[in-house]
């Protein structure tokens, strides 16, 4: 699978050369476009040959047909100018703007060249006095390059299809000097790396099941880890190995398909570290296809449970991209892959599972099976590997997308400074997390009458006591949290940078907590 961009980005202070698209950004109630920043010695040679694109920007503002509230965009067409088109962007109210703001311009800028079929775009380094130039340019980047995300792998007749756009360059104000340039390249291929890696995960959600099946999952990962002889190592558990480790939930679930379970677990040591143990453990839901297994889901939008396994997805591309950035913090990504399909081998309602941990399940539902499989891979996480942190991403209940919709993911942990940074790291990146109670006090909902629990919780409360069932299995970890992003890991309709389908929701917040730790 590629998950290169295919998109040649370049950073540049030549302002006098012609080109295709120039993106400019304008705060509400202002008449020149901001970002800018000539120097004095060539400023009037500029000014004339930028003369007819800032006259009929200035112009065009000073109409006042333009509010430049944020979200408003237009396309002028200068004359006898070096650059063809001008797109302006509202960027609103100057205190108001935020990265958020910067990523969603970019994007809007990107579907109106888009739609233009231009292949090459400039974009200026817009943005508040208070964003840095780093802060923009990564914000820039962040919503050019993931709006610019295609899934056509299985698309064909490409032949008419519009030109795609190929070149991004920023065009960087001439005052900032050629150290700060060198730290805006620096920045840039970080930006680069994790772009890729929510590509990376945005792919394999949107792939079919039958390509993502577990061992797939497992044979990229193992190929991933071969990249980084010196600092990843890889194992994967099969069927046996799982039964040696008594991996019964993961086994139970895994089933009911031909396609056998796995665990996959990667580990990642900074070339610098002091110690060995992981201090942030990352787990994923992997559950490459969810019929539901004998409770059968109803057919209607059933494909969509491909993306079961965007959890999976998230940490995994959030791992190998903290392994290409190098980050200082010992890392482990643990995955638990299996299909949950109906058939006679498939575990039934009524089952009583005992887990790795020792804690037996009782299964009402075969359909709250992410719960099962998740039980085993925290407890290994936790108790294996011993992580400072444990974090585990999945797309585990239906109650998470009726309680917030698209737009957020919960977050519950059993540390609330865990949580606040996760919070905080997913306000950075556009990638909102809203904290619900891990509160004992619904802890009586999954209490079995013949098992130490069972996986369903009852009507109320749905996202509340599927994570107080997962923190059954974390042996008491007091720095875990769970994040659900049932509904944010595939969308129904774009998001502006987020696209229809597979969004990766996850991979930069990881990133951004990861760099941020200690
Ligand atoms: N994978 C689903 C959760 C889900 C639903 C994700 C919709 C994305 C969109 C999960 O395995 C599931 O089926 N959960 C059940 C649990 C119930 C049976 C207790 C649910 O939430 O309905
Ligand atoms: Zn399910
Ligand atoms: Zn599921």
């Amino acid at each position: 699978m590629d998950n290169s961009l295919k998109i040649q980005f370049a950073l540049t202070q030549k302002w006098i050369e012609p080109k295709d698209a120039v993106v400019f950004g304008v705060f509400q109630g202002e008449e020149i476009p901001c970002g800018l920043g000539f120097k004095k010695e060539t400023a009037e040679k500029e000014a004339v040959q930028l003369f007819p694109v800032f006259s009929k920007i200035k112009k065009y503002l000073a109409l006042k047909d333009f509010s430049a509230e944020f979200g408003k965009i237009a396309t002028l067409y200068p004359e006898d100018a070096l650059y063809k088109r001008v797109i302006v962007c509202g960027l609103g109210k100057k205190e108001e703007l935020d990265a958020e703001k910067l990523r969603q311009t970019a994007a809007l800028a990107v579907a109106a060249l888009e739609a233009m079929g231009t292949a090459r775009a400039s974009f200026t380094l817009f943005g508040a006095p208070s964003q840095s130039a780093q802060d923009r340019l990564t914000a820039i980047f962040e919503g050019a390059a993931l709006a610019l995300y295609k899934f056509d792998p299985y698309k064909k007749g490409k032949e008419d299809a519009p030109a795609r756009i190929s070149d991004v360059e920023f065009l960087l104000p001439e005052i900032l000097s050629p150290e700060q340039v060198d730290a805006l390249k620096k920045e840039e291929l970080r930006d680069l790396v994790v772009a890729e890696a929510v590509y990376f995960a945005r792919n394999i959600t949107n792939q079919p099941a039958s390509v993502v099946t577990p061992k797939f999952l497992v044979q990229t990962a193992q190929a991933l880890a071969k990249q980084f002889p010196e600092t990843v190592s890889f194992r994967a558990f099969g069927k046996k190995e799982l039964g040696d480790l008594n991996m019964n939930g993961i086994l139970a679930v895994g089933g009911g398909s031909n396609n056998e379970p796995a665990l996959i677990v990667l580990e990642y040591k900074p070339v610098s570290a002091q110690e060995s143990a992981p201090s942030v453990a990352l787990v994923g839901k992997g559950v490459c296809f969810d019929s539901g297994g004998i409770s059968l889901k109803p057919s209607e939008n059933m494909d969509e449970m491909k993306m079961d396994m965007a959890g999976a997805a998230a940490v995994m591309a959030a791992f190998f991209a903290a392994a290409r950035l190098g980050v200082s913090v010992p890392l482990a990504c643990v995955i638990p892959a299996v299909e949950n399909l109906p058939g006679s081998t498939a575990y039934r309602p009524g089952d009583i599972i005992k887990s790795a941990s020792g804690k037996t399940i009782e299964v009402l539902n075969t359909d709250a099976e992410g719960r099962v499989i998740l039980a085993d891979a925290l407890h290994f996480a936790a108790s294996q590997l011993k992580p400072a942190y444990l974090i585990d991403l999945a797309t585990l209940t239906g109650a998470c997308v009726a309680a917030l919709g698209s737009h957020y993911a919960a977050v519950l942990g059993t540390d609330d400074e865990l949580v606040r940074s996760l919070t905080e790291a997913g306000i950075k990146t556009g990638e909102k997390l809203w904290a619900l109670p891990l509160d004992d006090v619904y802890k009586k909902q999954i209490e079995s009458d013949i098992a130490d629990v069972k996986n369903i919780g009852g009507k109320t409360a749905g996202v509340i006591t599927a994570a107080l069932f997962l923190k059954e299995f974390v042996g008491g970890h007091n720095k875990y949290a769970h994040i659900d992003i049932a509904g944010t890991a595939m969308l129904s309709e774009k998001q502006g940078y987020k696209p229809k389908g597979g969004s990766g929701f996850g991979v930069r917040l990881l990133v951004e907590f990861l760099e941020n730790i200690r």
